[in-house]
């Protein structure tokens, strides 16, 4: 192997510049030569392909978004996809790709290992719902960002005595949402992967208003509903002052946590020395603090389980 070409792919993350940076320095440091690919596998397909150097990838540790751009691209689920996406890495002498991004990015590794390109895929996603992964890159940053925001939510709230319902990304996965939840203090944290009662919420925060709280605030995550329509099903319960509140986008930005570095730099500099073992079709990932590699096919026959022991900690510690 002579060359790796690297592609972050998908929402992008804080941390996934850490992470091509770790790539590309582990890779020179083996002796590689290393290629840039824009735009994820819209950017392969298309040819947007450059050689990367070491300068290249200096001052990035520390920087939000992605500087090889993204994309969403299905079309790589395609036979014709995926064929004009090898004839570019052959025609810039590529001999295997790590892909930096969540769920869909690991089909795309997954078909480049199977038509002879070894790839390996790293969890690059706000989302954390990739299994065989404590955490996933840009994670913890946007935990962060949240509660930063949440807390400045619960200013206002305060002064208006008022409840407001925040919504938070994390498409399917609960796990922003229980953590931030848990760290903001939150009345009740809703997600999509347990059942929740809209009139329980209802009559905690009535009981907390009783009390003499200042403020309600419920989180609830994207993948349940819309933060509006869950006041109006709180409303039926309650004659609430309530607002409510989308976080959005303003989770992926941002410059990534001390967390996010270094599970970025540890998990690019593993994926390199797979590659140099001669291993593709594998997705790495931290358990337990241990950088740790699994089929994809392991990743796609499972799902991602999060700490649900927050909801009842979170319920315990907010009366
Ligand atoms: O996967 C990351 C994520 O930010 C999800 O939390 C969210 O549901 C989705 O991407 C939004 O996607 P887009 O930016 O394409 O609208």
């Amino acid at each position: 192997m002579k060359r790796i070409g690297i592609l972050t792919s998908g929402g992008d993350a804080p941390g996934m510049n850490a992470a091509v940076r770790a790539v590309a320095r582990t890779a020179m440091d083996n002796g590689l030569e290393v290629f840039g690919i824009r735009y994820g596998f819209a950017g392969l397909v298309a040819g947007d392909i450059f050689p990367l150097d070491s300068e290249d990838v200096a001052h990035k540790i520390n920087t939000p978004g992605t500087f090889l751009y993204t994309a969403r691209y299905p079309e790589f689920a395609n036979e014709e996809g995926q064929l004009a996406g090898i004839a570019q890495l052959k025609k810039h002498g590529i001999d295997a790709v790590v892909v930096i991004g969540g769920d869909g990015s690991y089909h795309g590794a997954l078909a480049l290992t199977r038509r002879g390109f070894n790839s390996i895929g790293l969890p690059g996603t706000i989302d954390n719902d990739i299994p065989y992964t404590e955490a996933t890159i840009g994670y913890d940053t946007a935990c962060m960002t949240a509660m930063d925001a949440i807390d400045k939510i619960r200013d206002t709230a305060s002064s208006h005595h008022r409840v407001f319902i925040v919504n938070v990304m994390g498409r399917n996965c609960g796990d922003i949402a229980m953590r931030v939840g848990v760290a903001c203090g939150a009345d009740a944290i809703v997600i999509p992967e347990k059942p929740y009662d809209v009139k329980e919420i209802a009559d905690r925060l009535k009981a907390a208003q009783e009390r003499g709280k200042d403020h309600g605030l419920v989180v609830v995550a994207e993948g349940v509903m819309t933060a509006e329509e869950f006041m109006a099903e709180l409303k039926k319960y309650g004659d609430f002052d309530a607002r409510a509140n989308v976080l959005g986008h303003m989770q992926r930005g941002g410059t990534p946590t001390v967390s996010d570095r270094v599970l970025a730099t540890k998990l690019g500099n593993a994926a390199v020395h797979l590659l140099l073992e001669g291993k593709g079709g594998l997705a790495v990932g931290m358990e337990h603090g241990e950088v740790t590699a699994h089929d994809i096919l392991d990743l796609f026959e499972n799902t991602h389980k999060g700490d649900y022991s927050l909801l009842k900690l979170n319920s315990e510690v907010s009366k």
